[in-house]
């Protein structure tokens, strides 16, 4: 009931609802609509009440449990939102209900015990400073297929993040999104199938949304930022969360329409902080060095090495030199 009545404000953002249509449609007294304002209030909901007219939302604070009521109800991205508190991770998490849930579902936790990162490591994820999720994927195509989603998840980061905040975020080939130089968010492509039928793909995102330069571990502290740091002023995380997830369900349902990157791959590579850079690859063991000069199809870097030879990277570490891990 609480929900309902949430909803229809947060629907109706900036009109008046009349008391009496609340309490007939949800058959309450006027009274008890009244304790839920006023319960509404407690939560950081600003709501103005007018006698005769009714009440009205006016803002809401930056909570991302009740968001899935500013979806787009066509979205397939969210059409199943799962709130955690807390959570180990949300990419471990997410793998033990995929086969249950559909497509598009979203598990979102406001902080992470055990945040993975890739090749092994951590994630930093403390509580509310930023947007710790992931998404449960289960496009119709083959196991190789899956790499592309790295690339829609990295183009929808750039984007959204670029939309809702003042600031110059790029894309590290292939799943860091860097702004000023240093890592806001990073990417995590997991997935669950063999060559020919794909099951699932967990897509796991980490932005750093409001962390202060101190929260950061030592390790860590040349390489990674905030947007708040970057910006200078706290930012809305439910301004960027509609914004990511509105571009991922655009990007999305254009991959699972055509079975490529056409037109995503444009954005890759308009927001590139890679290409036409000196690289340094580490590739099992292995370190090359050479300059990014494109992207495949596919989303493959190509560098061309020393001697003039190019080759199409697909994974691997990739130090950009002018970025944090290749500053010489
Ligand atoms: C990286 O750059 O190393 C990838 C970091 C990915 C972090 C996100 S936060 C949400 C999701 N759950 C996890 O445990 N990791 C990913």
């Amino acid at each position: 009931m609480k929900d309902l009545i949430l909803k229809e404000l947060i629907e109706k953002k900036g009109c008046f609802i009349s008391g009496q249509e609340l309490s007939k449609k949800y058959q309450i007294t006027r009274a008890g609509i009244w304790k839920y304002m006023q319960k509404f209030k407690e939560e950081g909901y600003e709501i103005e009440s007018v006698s005769n007219k009714g009440y009205r939302l006016i803002s809401e604070p930056d909570k991302l449990e009740t968001i899935h009521f500013d979806f787009d109800e066509n979205w397939l991205i969210g059409k199943e939102y799962i709130y955690l508190d807390k959570v180990d991770s949300t990419n471990d998490y997410a793998k033990k209900i995929a086969a249950q849930k559909p497509d598009g579902s979203v598990i979102l936790a406001e902080k992470q015990e055990k945040g993975k990162g890739r090749l092994g490591r951590g994630w930093d994820s403390g509580y509310k400073t930023g947007i710790w999720m992931s998404f449960i994927l289960k496009p119709d195509i083959i196991t190789s297929d899956a790499v592309m989603v790295t690339q829609i998840a990295a183009a929808a980061v750039v984007k959204g993040i670029n939309e809702a905040v003042d600031c110059d975020a790029k894309i590290k080939w292939p799943n860091d999104i860097v702004v000023g130089n240093k890592k806001v968010c990073g990417i995590l492509t997991e997935l669950s199938g063999e060559i020919e039928s794909l099951k699932y793909i967990i897509v796991g995102i980490g932005i750093n949304v409001n962390q202060n330069a101190s929260e950061f571990p030592e390790e860590i502290k040349d390489k990674a930022t905030s947007l708040k740091i970057y910006t200078g002023k706290e930012v809305s995380r439910k301004k960027i969360l509609i914004s990511v997830l509105s571009y991922f369900d655009a990007y999305y349902k254009q991959f699972l329409k055509n079975h490529s990157l056409e037109g995503i791959i444009d954005v890759c590579k308009d927001y590139s902080a890679t290409l036409n850079k000196r690289v340094r690859i580490l590739h099992n063991g292995n370190e090359s060095e050479g300059k990014a000069i494109g992207m495949t199809e596919r989303g493959g870097l190509l560098v061309e090495d020393l001697h003039g030879n190019i080759s199409e990277i697909i994974s691997g570490e990739v130090s950009v030199r002018g970025l944090y891990n290749y500053a010489d």
